[in-house]
């Protein structure tokens, strides 16, 4: 299908997907998530990918939440179709073995932090607002976010967030640890580079069985995960990667990773 919905473009091997309805503050419609569907098994396989940001086209919004008007359609078997097959799209965005970052330039509401939330690394603009405002619609997130959210920011301030749906600011999402920086919005995709270059620079095998490790381990109890870790950490030692990140610190200079 020939939909722009989601622009892609590849520089220096980091792929930026745009979310592209600006005239809808690029909500959610069923194609939008199509496309992403359709699009992360290639980020995933495409060796030319080696770090992914998303962001919104225009300056004001990130993505502003599911699509609204599909709503009024919905029974209760569409809406479980519709929450399963989300979370099933960020739960793969989510497990990208490569560096995945949100480039928050404006509103992420609902579905839209949702996705922010299932990427590795959010960088928001300093005009940015975000917020989970189902419950004004008479419903809740369902992409996953009441799981995420008090991930990331704790059960307390997840609930605050998610019955009070309110927006907060970059600044404020900041102090709660929802995002990891916030930059000057012409500063944002800058910074964003900077971040992927410099991941892109390390092991991508170390980085890769990390993201496992961390996605993995906290659906598992502590002592579970430590196995995991221990196990995914002695994998790294039968790669060449490993040899030349010591070699590399010992004789004082910059490793040169490949990848096996
Ligand atoms: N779904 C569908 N359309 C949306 C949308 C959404 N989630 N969010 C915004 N839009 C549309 C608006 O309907 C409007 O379209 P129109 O010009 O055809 O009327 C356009 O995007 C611009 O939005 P508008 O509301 O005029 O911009 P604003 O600056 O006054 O307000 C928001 C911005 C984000 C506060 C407001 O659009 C909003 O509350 N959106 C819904 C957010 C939400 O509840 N998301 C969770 C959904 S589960």
């Amino acid at each position: 299908m020939g939909s722009n919905v989601i622009l892609r473009e590849n520089l220096e091997g980091i792929e930026i997907l745009t979310f592209n309805r600006p005239d809808k503050l690029n909500a959610l419609n069923p194609e939008v998530m199509d496309t992403l569907d359709r699009i992360i098994p290639d980020l995933e396989n495409n060796s030319s990918i080696r770090a992914v940001i998303l962001r919104g086209a225009g300056e004001k919004s990130f993505v502003a939440g599911a699509d609204i008007p599909q709503f009024l359609e919905f029974g209760p078997l569409e809406s479980k179709a519709f929450a399963l097959k989300g979370q099933r799209i960020l739960h793969s965005l989510e497990h990208l073995p490569k560096p995945v970052i949100a480039a928050i330039n404006g509103f992420a509401l609902g579905g839209g932090l949702e996705i922010a939330m299932a990427c590795h690394i959010r960088i928001a603009a300093d005009t940015a607002q975000m917020g989970q405002p189902e419950v004004k619609l008479g419903i809740m997130p369902g992409y996953a976010g009441t799981q995420r959210l008090p991930r990331i920011v704790g059960k307390g301030r997840a609930l605050e967030l998610i019955m009070r749906g309110h927006m907060i600011t970059a600044q404020e999402a900041l102090a709660m640890g929802l995002v990891n920086q916030v930059v000057p919005l012409d500063k944002l995709m800058g910074e964003c580079f900077k971040i992927a270059k410099e991941i892109m620079a390390q092991s991508p095998i170390a980085v890769k069985t990390a993201i496992e490790a961390i996605n993995h381990g906290l659906n598992l109890t502590f002592e579970e995960a430590c196995t995991l870790e221990a196990n995914l950490f002695a994998t790294l030692f039968a790669t060449q990667d490993q040899k030349e990140g010591a070699r590399a610190f010992l004789e004082k200079r910059t490793p040169h990773f490949k990848n096996h």
